[in-house]
């Protein structure tokens, strides 16, 4: 299908510096061409979509250097600025940011061919937590506008930077995720070094001015190139105080192992999971299968909280999975522009083929594929499919597939999802369809300690971003709410002094003439 004119690549975007002491410095070394897996020609060819810089060691620890100069041990200007300040700054940003909306939205389907709706949500929702984070730290800071005394001594207690934080985020959430990250990260105080994903980079550069001139120098690095090569050497030199990771478990290890003081390092991870979706013989069938088709497939499949499992009871698997399968086919395969393109091409060359191995050793071990077009296969796309009868020793039980391939397991007692649950790796959320309050009861009883969401009657999912979004095991280390992401990348500091008339006198000029930055009672509006 011809590619509507204003999405048609018609100038390549050659990304040719890096963002390092407030300075766009210009790069002449090597370089690596960006291509998306969507085709714009009738033959297939993936389509070039311009370049980034591959930077090395030198810069990564040149970005390092200058976060922290920013972060200046604690003494550096964005650390000990006023909180009003810093929120202006992020205002500044949001701002040029909204501006640049067409040009990101359209890297968004390229890059990682999300469709053009949930490409759009994607910007849209990072703008509206941009500025819930903004009221979010108003109330805290509201909240810490006092002083406290137990015991006889007063204290005024803030919530305070913690350093320099090196910022990894995902290929599929490339604007939105990293910037779950990044955007607390910098309001508290911190300095940050940002990475940005394997896929989704271009998407950034339309905003590097913006990062360039709302914040002072230094405060934001970015940088391009091979996470191994930029961030090991920085995590070797210890001066990383927070490691920010939305990626998987085994590359989150490796960079923490790097450093040489793990104690210093604080953790905020987003990490793989399983999620599975148990289906019991009362869910209302029309219900649960359009949640799980959602749960399933949005994206393809390629979300951290997707579901991965399907738990249907043996009396009703047959007829959930007669009509899921049917479902599944009437779904419309099309390019990110497209009208009603719930599927859409894989970003991940080499995706299709992993997903192939995936069904191939399920179909060796006993599983048949359900639906009629599942495993189709185009030059950037498998279409999905739906396996069943899955069991323990297959890869696709085993392996988060982050693709579209959905196992179906049945279970006769329930004990069985659920010992699954206690024995996986994972911990991130489960859905449950059923409407028994008497079956339900025990299950949310144990499922809330398996995981840390249970949703019911409704797909997994991490919105709203109001909501604690975390794990358990391998699933995530720390919570990334609005609220709770500015508590991760913070920690309580305080000022305390004897309750007398020398230190309440000092107190009370101090609280008078506002010379300090930190000892303040106002009321931010
Ligand atoms: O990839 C994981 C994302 O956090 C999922 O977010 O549930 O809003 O798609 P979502």
């Amino acid at each position: 299908m011809e590619i509507p004119e204003k999405y048609k690549i018609t100038t390549l975007t050659h990304q040719s510096t890096y963002l390092v002491s407030g300075e766009l410095k210009p790069w002449t070394g090597e370089t690596v061409e960006v291509y998306s897996t969507i085709s714009s020609t009738k033959e297939y060819k993936p389509t070039l979509l311009g370049s980034i810089p591959q930077l090395g060691k030198t810069e990564a620890l040149e970005a390092l250097e200058s976060a922290c100069l920013a972060y200046g041990k604690g003494q550096g200007l964005w650390p000990t600025m006023k909180v009003v300040d810093r929120i202006a700054c992020m205002e500044t940003f949001v701002e040029q940011m909204k501006t640049k909306r067409n040009e990101v939205v359209k890297l968004i389907m390229w890059e990682i061919g999300k469709n053009l709706s949930d490409s759009e949500k994607e910007f849209d929702r990072t703008v509206d937590y941009i500025y819930d984070t903004i009221e979010a730290y108003k109330q805290i800071d509201r909240d810490s506008a006092k002083f406290e005394k137990n015991s006889g001594v007063y204290a005024h207690i803030r919530r305070g930077p913690l350093g320099v934080v090196l910022c990894l985020g995902p290929y599929n959430y490339p604007l939105n995720e990293t910037f779950t990250l990044l955007i607390p990260a910098i309001l508290m105080g911190n300095t940050v070094i940002f990475k940005p994903a394997k896929l989704g980079v271009l998407l950034i550069s339309p905003l590097l001015e913006a990062f360039q001139n709302s914040f002072p120098k230094g405060v934001v690095n970015i940088i391009y190139g091979r996470g191994r090569v930029l961030a090991t050497p920085i995590m070797q030199t210890g001066k990383i105080d927070v490691l920010a990771l939305i990626g998987n478990s085994t590359s989150a290890n490796a960079l923490q192992n790097n450093h040489p003081k793990k104690n210093r390092l604080r953790l905020v991870l987003g990490l793989e999971a399983k999620n599975p979706a148990i289906v019991l013989t009362d869910a209302d069938l029309d219900l649960t299968i359009d949640e799980c088709i959602v749960g399933t497939l949005s994206f393809n499949g390629q979300r951290c909280t997707a579901l991965k499992i399907l738990y249907v009871h043996e009396d009703i698997v047959d007829e959930f999975n007669t009509r899921f399968s049917a479902r599944v086919d009437a779904l419309k395969f099309g390019n990110p522009w497209e009208e009603g393109a719930t599927l859409t091409p894989l970003p991940e060359p080499g995706k299709p083929a992993y997903i192939q191995e995936l069904i191939d050793d399920a179909k060796d071990k006993g599983a048949k594929i359900l639906n009629k077009k599942g495993g189709e296969t185009t030059h950037n796309f498998i279409f999905p499919t739906v396996l069943y009868p899955v069991s323990k020793d297959m890869r696709v039980y085993q392996e988060e597939q982050f693709g579209p391939v959905i196992p179906i397991v049945s279970f006769s007692d329930i004990q069985e999802p659920l010992n699954d649950m206690a024995d996986s790796n994972y911990g991130q959320q489960v859905s449950i369809f059923g409407k028994d309050i008497n079956t339900l009861s025990p299950l949310i009883d144990t499922l809330v300690n398996l995981v840390c969401r249970v949703n019911l009657n409704s797909s997994c999912q991490r919105g709203p971003d109001v909501y604690p979004f975390t794990g358990r095991k391998d699933s995530a280390f720390s919570t990334l709410s609005v609220h709770d992401a500015l508590r991760s990348f913070s920690i309580r500091t305080f000022v305390a002094s004897k309750d007398n008339a020398y230190n309440n006198a000092i107190l009370k000029e101090l609280l008078e003439n506002k010379t300090s930055n930190f000892i303040n009672t106002d009321y931010l509006l």
